[in-house]
């Protein structure tokens, strides 16, 4: 259990029934400073009386309540005396279990709606305006209520909008108050924590980076621990926690395959190498001529991801000999990879390789992954928090087979040293003029265009850089990213007279869909 002495009498477990969003809720209730976790919706009465949460939250989720093959609990859960809030699906299954009824509503809703708070004194809309905007997204509605219940909200289509009974301490919401969409959501989910549950509000992440550590050196004893670090947030961090956890038991492998960033290699062996600032071991592998004589003469995209993820495993194969026997993985797999993974319906666009394939080549006992119920930012406050640089904190993502999916065709040594420059220029000046944080992700790319240009008296033939900056929040879809010309005809004024072998800067205004981010 993650974090069991944060949940007893103080935490509110969220009861998972397959909806989108319910890591978001344990995301909210802990932006309240209230501990919360996921856990699935087979979580018997018995483990919920041990684990002793101040509340459960119900999720939503796909199903109907009437359909015999639908997720459901145990009525005793209400018998626990623990309070209850269901969202969606979750408050269509507290009608359900308690005597009430649920049908196909006669018109479904879907999307931003207006929502009148019937019960202005229900707990739930403490300090809630009467008239609010709510996200909707349900075919079934709540037609009759389970006795001892009361209607505290309606919209135009539902007349259950959510209901309550307070003795009880029971809650419902048809809607869903965890998204961003719901604009008082957060003020509701609080009343509920705060107001209903009576949680204290001290739960920081500093907490979680107290308890992690504490765990781990429990978990770990005097066990080996391996960790692939790429630099990247997720990694570091992992890493970090598990250095202060175990110190030299951990050994992290870095390699350089000569498609990272200018001077990143040197950066990551700066803080975490023998003269950073942490007790690990560290190896770094400088496989940069190893990876380019792989990749010579290929251009297909999906061949040189292949190969650059095959020869990573290979690289960190060989290293794992090298060390022996160790008893723990570490992945900095974080909350959105999980979900990722977990769908993967969606056709495979590119495929990411990767740290994926390590658990095959190495043998090991278990995999640790210490980050997997946190979002992004989450991460980077612990990153904070373990006192990591700001600069490795706040680094934009970098793909895993780094600028080999920024060089369209062939990767060359020669086209990775322009892709690096012109990219250190771009990044550069992007930060001088303060634009870093309002941009998802930007880089330069190296077209497989040259063209004709004139530099001086001389003809030239070379080669077209493209800059690239999106907005994006979840790097799904994603817009491209309109930045002050000034700013645009100083980073191309630089890149052409400092870096050899360009000639052209262009600037790609296409979103994604119908392009994609990265370029290969
Ligand atoms: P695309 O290019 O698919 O990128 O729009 C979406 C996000 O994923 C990152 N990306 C990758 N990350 N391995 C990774 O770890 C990969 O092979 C890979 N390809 C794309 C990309 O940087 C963007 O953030």
């Amino acid at each position: 259990m993650q974090g069991m002495e944060h949940m007893k009498q103080k935490g509110i477990v969220v009861l998972d029934f397959g909806g989108q969003y319910n890591q978001l809720i344990a995301r909210r209730v802990r932006e309240c400073g209230v501990y919360s976790e996921v856990h699935p919706y087979t979580m018997g009465v018995e483990k919920l009386r041990e684990l002793q949460p101040r509340g459960i939250i119900f999720t939503g989720g796909p199903n109907s309540v009437y359909d015999p093959a639908s997720p459901v609990c145990s009525t005793q859960i209400f018998e626990l005396g623990i309070p209850v809030l269901g969202i969606c699906y979750g408050s269509q299954l507290i009608a359900h279990l308690l005597g009430g009824r649920v049908e196909t509503a006669p018109v479904s809703e879907y999307g931003h709606t207006d929502l009148t708070v019937d019960d202005p004194e229900d707990l739930l809309f403490s300090g809630v305006a009467k008239q609010t905007v709510v996200w909707m997204s349900h075919t079934d509605y709540i037609s009759a209520l389970p006795e001892g219940f009361h209607s505290t909200a309606h919209t135009d289509k539902c007349p259950t909008a959510a209901m309550s009974c307070p003795e009880r301490k029971l809650y419902a919401v048809q809607f869903h108050p965890e998204v961003l969409h719901t604009p008082e959501g957060s003020t509701m989910l609080r009343n509920f924590v705060c107001g209903v549950c009576g949680c204290e509000t001290d739960w920081q992440m500093s907490s979680f980076v107290d308890d992690q550590i504490a765990r781990l050196r429990e978990k770990i004893g005097s066990g080996k621990v391996l960790c692939a670090l790429s630099g990247g947030v997720d990694s570091s961090v992992a890493a970090v926690l598990l250095s202060r956890a175990v110190g030299k038991q951990l050994t992290c492998v870095f390699v350089d395959h000569g498609l990272l960033r200018k001077d990143e290699g040197d950066q990551v062996e700066g803080v975490f190498g023998p003269k950073g600032n942490y007790e690990l071991n560290f190896v770094r592998i400088n496989a940069q001529q190893r990876f380019y004589r792989k990749l010579a003469g290929i251009t297909d995209p999906e061949q040189k991801r292949k190969v650059i993820g095959e020869e990573f495993i290979r690289i960190f194969e060989e290293e794992s000999r090298r060390i022996g026997k160790v008893d723990y993985l570490v992945q900095g797999t974080i909350y959105p990879d999980v979900i990722e993974s977990g769908l993967g319906k969606s056709a495979v666009i590119k495929s990411h390789h990767n740290v994926g394939g390590l658990p095959d080549v190495v043998e090991f006992r278990e995999i640790i992954e210490p980050l997997r119920l946190l979002f992004k930012d989450e991460v980077r406050k612990v990153g904070l928090e373990l006192g990591i640089p700001d600069a490795l904190v706040y680094r934009q993502p970098f793909p895993g087979p780094g600028l080999g999916v920024r060089i369209v065709g062939e990767v060359t040594e020669e086209k990775v040293r322009i892709v690096q420059e012109a990219d250190a220029i771009y990044r550069e000046e992007i930060a001088k003029a303060g634009l870093e944080r309002g941009l998802g992700q930007y880089f330069a790319a190296l077209s497989n265009m040259r063209s004709v240009g004139v530099m001086g008296d001389f003809r030239t033939y070379d080669y077209a850089i493209v800059l690239r900056a999106v907005h994006t929040s979840d790097f799904m879809t994603a817009d491209a990213a309109g930045l002050p010309w000034e700013v645009l005809s100083k980073i191309t004024t630089r890149i052409v007279n400092e870096v050899r072998g360009v000639n052209r800067v262009l600037y790609d205004c296409t979103g994604k869909p119908p392009a994609t981010i990265e370029y290969e």
